[in-house]
């Protein structure tokens, strides 16, 4: 089985700790087995210079950048990724999945105001201009997710320190998301144990590439 020349691009959205990076792992996996080439990625990061801003935005201060100097650049790093890493492989046929996409810019900066919204399309339709063709949802409740996150080690806390409410808006604005594109945003619990929120994704992504 392949993915066909067009490759397949798969993001994973959902709040801090809800399993993103667990089920990315479990999903390539589960893909590559069925002789798939799969390319495992992630943002902000995902191509060299991403990475270096990806330092940029995750480090320091909650008040280091403006908060359109800070959609400038996630959406910077996300121009990198996609001209170096993304779109070639997708080129070359392979499964792309992503640890975090455009959906997260429309959340995590595109919530605070209906004009920093309106930013954040207006430079994903001129500088990126393509969404996934699947994307994953993981929903769980905030108090769990950000114990998880708060559990790992690293210096990129800037984001997680925003707390519960933060936390809660952002899962209410990825469901609103899914709502509103149901044919792209799949959403899947995942308060269950890590074999069982993979075997629920194994199948959605069986499904789609079927
Ligand atoms: P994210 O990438 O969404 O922030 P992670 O995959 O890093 O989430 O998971 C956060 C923490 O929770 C990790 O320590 C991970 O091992 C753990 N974890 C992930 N999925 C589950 C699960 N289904 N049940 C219990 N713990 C989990
Ligand atoms: P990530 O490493 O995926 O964090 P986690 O594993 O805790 O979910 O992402 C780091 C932070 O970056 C996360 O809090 C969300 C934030 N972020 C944005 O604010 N905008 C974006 O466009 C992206 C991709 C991430």
């Amino acid at each position: 089985m392949s993915a066909g020349r067009a490759g397949f691009f798969l993001s994973f959205e959902g709040i801090d700790g809800s399993g993103k990076s667990t089920q990315v792992r479990k999903l390539a996996e589960h893909l590559r087995a069925r002789g798939l080439t799969v390319r495992l990625t992630r943002e902000p990061g995902g191509s060299e210079g991403a990475e270096d801003i990806r330092k940029l935005v995750l480090e320091g201060d909650g008040d280091r950048w403006s908060p359109e100097t800070e959609i400038l650049l996630f959406t910077a790093a996300r121009r990198d990724h996609m001209e170096r890493v993304i779109l070639p492989a997708l080129a070359a046929g392979e499964v792309v999945i992503c640890d975090r996409f455009a959906d997260s810019t429309r959340m995590y900066q595109g919530l605070a105001s209906a004009e920093m919204r309106g930013l954040v399309d207006q430079l994903h339709d001129l500088m990126i201009g393509r969404e996934p063709d699947l994307t994953l949802l993981i929903d769980m409740d905030p108090e769990t997710g950000l114990a998880r996150a708060l559990g790992r080690q690293g210096g990129e806390e800037r984001f997680e320190a925003r707390g519960i409410a933060w936390q809660r808006q952002m899962r209410a604005g990825f469901l609103d998301l899914a709502k509103a594109h149901p044919d792209r945003i799949r959403v899947v619990d995942g308060a269950g144990e890590i074999d069982q929120v993979a075997a629920e994704i194994a199948a959605v992504v069986d499904g789609a590439l079927a």
